[in-house]
């Protein structure tokens, strides 16, 4: 009979009541995103990823904000009135109160931890027996953070807040990150015992520490490896620098794939996208949401994606792409324009000026300059010619053009929607096609020009007689 292992519970409790004064946002703190996404996401995908039981988070000020925003994603716990990270925590008692398993304490604005962090607290939680493990940082300059008081063995025997500590106690560099792995059932017990008799009023979390210290139970602490992850935001000075510290860690993880880019603090690339290996990314570029390149592309300068799948061996410039689908062997720019649910089949080619927006371009034709094409479906090997424009909108609704396969679009054409042009039709330059055409046509729809032979000097007697009257 093989093993058979029971997992552990493992409870997450997110602390964000608090004002988030600093900010001076309207918007809650932990909304403000780094990189294109809300911080509390880069939490709770960790969360997520580490495959927690039950994900509670507390929330006061704007805490309908953030119930809108994460409606499904957590447990909301309300706390009316803020009294301390302790009082905070007793908040969720009703969900976590007698339960196995280990309860893990996040502040919410603290978004740079990444699971190997987390999970060797967890480890070391559970290799060492503890009833709560502290996640501890070295920092040069602790001002402000509570100190990890450690005793002659090196044991962990308190926690003691910036206000409340003595000279002594504030040369200690080892500070709380706010991030904490407790046994949960002797975290509620200990949480009934902490009181607020201390410089702030407040019922501190850190106080749990030294209450399951003095009854002799093991208490632990994991010191981070990389101190910059400790960082917490509370204005948006340090939101910057938080942004530019996961940006590196964004960039470096694509750099260490197999992907190059060039002049790397131009790039913004967000922590959701995926990039193939040999794709080369150039100065200015940005890459946000859930796109995703392939390999051997060529991306920028200056290219602008939000939510773009691209296959491989694609060349996209200056342009802006949102909501979209590029295939492989596709040149799009410099200076497209490509707006959601728009797709371009392999071997596309979208050139200079071209306003794209839902059109579907089949393999191989093209829209090379100085065109726009929406509400459109475009088969395979067109041509669309400088200057095309599907009229898709009448001022009251939005109407459909379909190109099919072969079809040759002369230069200026207009496309009065709704209208089809068929296989191997072919529109005379200048054209302002109204009714559909058939399959091999020629159609035209211009007026016919008018030639006066030796007209100009006549044009000129007149034009100087009238002008000395
Ligand atoms: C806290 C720790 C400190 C640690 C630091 C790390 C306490 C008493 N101190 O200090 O040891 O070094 O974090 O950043 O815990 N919150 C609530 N309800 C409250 C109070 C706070 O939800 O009643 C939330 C806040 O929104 C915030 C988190 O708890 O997300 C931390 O609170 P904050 O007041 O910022 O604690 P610090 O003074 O930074
Ligand atoms: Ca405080």
């Amino acid at each position: 009979m093989g093993a058979y292992i029971v997992k552990e519970n493992l409870n997450a409790v997110i602390l964000a009541a608090g004002k988030g004064t600093r900010m001076k946002s309207k918007k809650h703190k932990v909304l403000h995103e780094l990189c294109g996404k809300p911080m509390i996401h880069y939490i709770l995908d960790t969360l997520e990823d580490m495959g927690t039981t039950q994900t509670l988070m507390v929330i006061g000020h704007l805490g309908e904000t953030l119930e809108e925003a994460l409606a499904g994603e957590v447990t909301f716990v309300k706390q009316t009135k803020q009294l301390g990270t302790a009082h905070a925590v007793m908040q969720t008692e009703e969900f976590l109160q007698g339960k196995d398993g280990i309860t893990l304490v996040l502040n919410g604005d603290h978004p740079l931890f990444t699971k190997d962090t987390l999970q060797s607290l967890i480890q070391i939680h559970r290799q060492k027996e503890a009833a709560a493990t502290v996640l501890t940082a070295e920092l040069a300059d602790p001002t402000g953070y509570g100190r990890v008081i450690r005793q002659g063995d090196g044991s962990v025997s308190r926690i003691v807040e910036h206000k409340d500590a003595t000279e002594e106690e504030r040369s200690v560099h080892e500070i709380n990150t706010g991030t904490y792995c407790f046994h949960n059932k002797k975290l509620f017990e200990a949480l009934k015992l902490v009181n607020n008799n201390n410089a702030q009023g407040e019922y501190y979390l850190p106080d749990v520490i030294s209450i399951l210290q003095e009854q002799g139970e093991v208490i632990a602490a994991s010191m981070m490896a990389d101190e910059k992850e400790a960082m917490g935001v509370n204005d948006r000075f340090q939101l910057a620098e938080a942004e530019a510290y996961m940006q590196q860690r964004i960039l470096k993880t694509h750099m260490l794939n197999g992907v190059t880019i060039h002049q790397p603090s131009s790039v913004t690339i967000g922590p959701d996208v995926e990039i193939d290996s040999d794709t080369e990314i150039f100065p200015g570029s940005s890459l946000k949401g859930n796109t995703k390149i392939g390999n051997n592309c060529v991306i920028g300068p200056e290219a602008d994606l939000f939510d773009v799948l691209v296959a491989d061996h694609t060349k996209i410039r200056y342009s802006v792409i949102e909501d979209s689908e590029i295939g492989s062997n596709v040149t799009v720019g410099p200076y497209a324009y490509i707006r959601p649910n728009t797709s371009l089949a392999e071997n596309t080619k979208v050139g200079a000026f071209v306003d794209l927006k839902n059109a579907q371009i089949g393999k191989g034709s093209k829209v090379s300059h100085l065109a726009y094409v929406g509400d459109a479906e475009v088969g395979q090997n067109v041509n669309v010619a400088c200057g095309v424009v599907t009229v898709n909108y009448d001022g009251f609704t939005k109407h459909k053009t379909v190109i099919k396969d072969g079809a040759f679009i002369g230069c200026n054409t207009n496309l009065v929607a709704p209208v089809t042009v068929e296989e191997k039709a072919y529109i005379a330059a200048g054209s302002t096609i109204t009714d559909d055409v058939p399959p091999e046509a020629f159609a035209i729809a211009r007026q016919k020009q008018v030639t006066k032979e030796n007209y100009v000097p006549k044009l000129r007697n007149k034009i100087n007689r009238h002008n000395s009257l």
